[in-house]
């Protein structure tokens, strides 16, 4: 196997930088796109901007048709491409061309051929980003998009009002494809975290790591791989037991990970000494966070941790991806949210709960240790 250090270089596409680097290549970044809004009369940026969605469904057509795929194993015109997917060469041509524009795909010499954005595209890439494309380019998140104005007027949940239930029933009782499919897109980029995480927390001592709503357990089985003195458990909703037995035999962990179907508004798996919540925090409102953290809390080994990965939002106005993720917590589900520093803080206050560390992630995700208050 592959060491952790090299896995993250083959995740990321090429050198692993340290978290200040990063960071101010994002900064760098806003102040070139504040740069970049600012240079065209108003009304030109509310035409590109309206244009938004024009890149989720050309990228879905694309991976629908399996373009990335097809590419892999060289480059194609777009007459062949269309032959291949059974589609219109001319829709083909100009969907190219548009993608081309927007940063995907190369085009030399009258043939396209992918570039390091399209290959993440291919079902076969080990860190494949294209079930995040299939999730956002899907009719079913549309129908919940759908329902934003109502959801910024009134308040109610947007994913309820347009699914006729709450958004994880609805991916794990009514629409188990839906399921698939978003808990593909959460392991594309929990793999990629998992293995940051695993590269930069010393977790030599812990005896039993919990991954609280770890999905299909992909996350648990890199640091079980990496970790061979450690047990791990993944409490998910029990829809997702299947995949995760899967991604267990596949990393050749199975023997010391267990998935736990259940709700962690009810209970969780006890006896732990590190419990780890990827991008679970951001799901629910306060009050709910602190039900699955006091839970936690309750039945962790005495000396145990609980591990929190979320990103921050900055205290500026400019750019930064988390007030977009946002703008998903929002219409998603029933009180979720990306937060501020001091809104983590009053939260982990809420739970009964004290920040005894905190490590940046060279995705910039912070890893906040917390450890029972008092
Ligand atoms: C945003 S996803 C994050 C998944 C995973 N940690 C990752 O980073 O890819 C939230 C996870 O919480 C799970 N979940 C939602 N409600 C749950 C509940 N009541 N009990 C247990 N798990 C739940 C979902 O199935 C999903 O896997």
């Amino acid at each position: 196997m592959a060491s952790g250090i090299e896995r993250a270089k083959e995740a990321l596409g090429g050198a692993v930088p340290p978290p200040w680097i990063v960071r101010a290549a994002f900064r760098a970044r806003a102040a070139i796109g504040a740069l970049h809004a600012r240079m065209v009369p108003g009304f030109s940026l509310v035409l590109e901007r309206t244009f938004g969605m024009v890149d989720t469904k050309a990228l879905y057509c694309a991976v629908d048709l399996r373009i990335p795929d097809l590419l892999a194993r060289g480059p194609l015109t777009s007459t062949q491409i269309a032959a291949a997917s059974g589609a219109d060469p001319d829709a083909v041509e100009r969907l190219l061309r548009f993608l081309v524009m927007r940063g995907f795909f190369k085009h030399r010499r009258g043939a396209y051929a992918n570039n390091a954005a399209t290959d993440r595209l291919r079902e076969d890439h080990p860190y494949s980003f294209r079930d995040w494309v299939l999730f956002f380019g899907s009719e079913w998140n549309a129908r919940i998009w759908n329902e934003m104005p109502s959801r910024v007027r009134t308040g109610r949940p947007a994913a309820e009002t347009a699914l006729g239930m709450p958004f994880f029933q609805y991916l794990s009782e009514e629409n188990p494809d839906a399921g698939r499919a978003f808990a593909g897109a959460m392991a594309s980029g929990s793999r990629l975290q998992g293995i940051l995480f695993g590269e930069t927390i010393g977790l030599e001592d812990v005896r039993h790591l919990c991954d609280i709503g770890g999905g299909s357990g992909s996350v648990l089985a890199h640091l079980l791989a990496l970790h061979p003195q450690m047990h791990g458990t993944v409490l998910d909703l029990p829809s997702l037991e299947a995949d995760a037995r899967v991604v267990f035999e596949d990393a050749g962990v199975a023997e010391r990970a267990t998935f736990v179907g259940g709700d962690f508004f009810d209970a969780v798996p006890g006896g732990c000494d590190l419990y780890v919540l990827f991008a679970v925090v951001h799901d629910w409102d306060d009050e709910r966070c602190a039900l699955i953290l006091s839970n936690i809390r309750r039945v962790m080994a005495p000396g145990g941790r609980i591990m929190v990965i979320e990103a921050v939002i900055p205290p500026h106005d400019s750019e930064h991806f988390l007030k977009t993720t946002d703008m998903l917590m929002l219409v998603l589900g029933d009180g979720g949210r990306e937060r501020t520093d001091s809104e983590f803080a009053a939260l982990w206050t809420r739970a009964g709960l004290r920040l005894a560390n905190r490590t940046m992630l060279p995705s910039t995700f912070e890893v906040f240790e917390l450890v029972p208050a008092g």
